[in-house]
């Protein structure tokens, strides 16, 4: 497997993970509780920019080196690039519901509880697709040639969520998912 693909792979597992975490805050504040801000402020900080600094802008890469050698792909994959714009719109529309709430503002528990639903319903759904259709036709076409120009446009950035991390925003959000997947072992 191309190690691009490898690194997109990882990088929606811990997607994933992140997605798990906010699932169980909105379970936790539908029922009444109050939601860990910081944690789920933290989730949101993370979901608006590691996607969309590095892991959307390479598969907008691919997706264009993709099509331009294999024109069919593009009914196969759909419209990668309009989906990671709407997904930017929603977690923008999840942090406003949040911070309304945080600021006692009117706001009923089920409208923050259904656009965090609509947001990490979209990105699983999302990154399914992905990894049936768009990364397999990849792999299968792009030439090792065009993998090392994919690779040039890597942005440098490392993952908050990668264990040995030093940003330290992130700590308490690695922790989390550390006791999570002890937990879910
Ligand atoms: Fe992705």
């Amino acid at each position: 497997m191309s190690a691009v693909i490898e690194q997109l792979r990882k990088e929606h597992v811990g997607m994933a993970k992140v997605l798990s975490l906010l699932d169980e805050e909105m379970r936790k504040f539908k029922s009444g509780e109050v939601m860990d801000y910081l944690m789920v402020h933290s989730i949101l900080d993370y979901m608006e920019t590691f996607p969309d600094i590095a892991h959307h802008p390479l598969e907008n890469v691919i997706r264009d080196v993709l099509v331009n050698r294999d024109p069919a792909a593009d009914a196969v994959i759909g419209d990668l690039k309009g989906e990671h714009d709407r997904l930017s719109v929603l977690v923008q529309n999840l942090r406003e519901a949040v911070q309304a709430v945080e600021a006692d503002l009117e706001m009923p528990r089920e409208d923050v509880v259904a656009k965090a639903h609509e947001y990490t319903g979209f990105l699983m759904r999302h990154m399914q697709k992905e990894e049936h259709d768009f990364f397999p036709r990849a792999q299968k076409v792009l030439s090792p040639e065009e993998w090392l120009l994919v690779e040039e446009s890597i942005v440098d950035m490392l993952d908050p969520l990668e264990m040995d991390s030093r940003i330290e925003e992130y700590e308490a959000l690695r922790r989390e998912i550390c006791s999570w997947e002890k937990a879910t072992d």
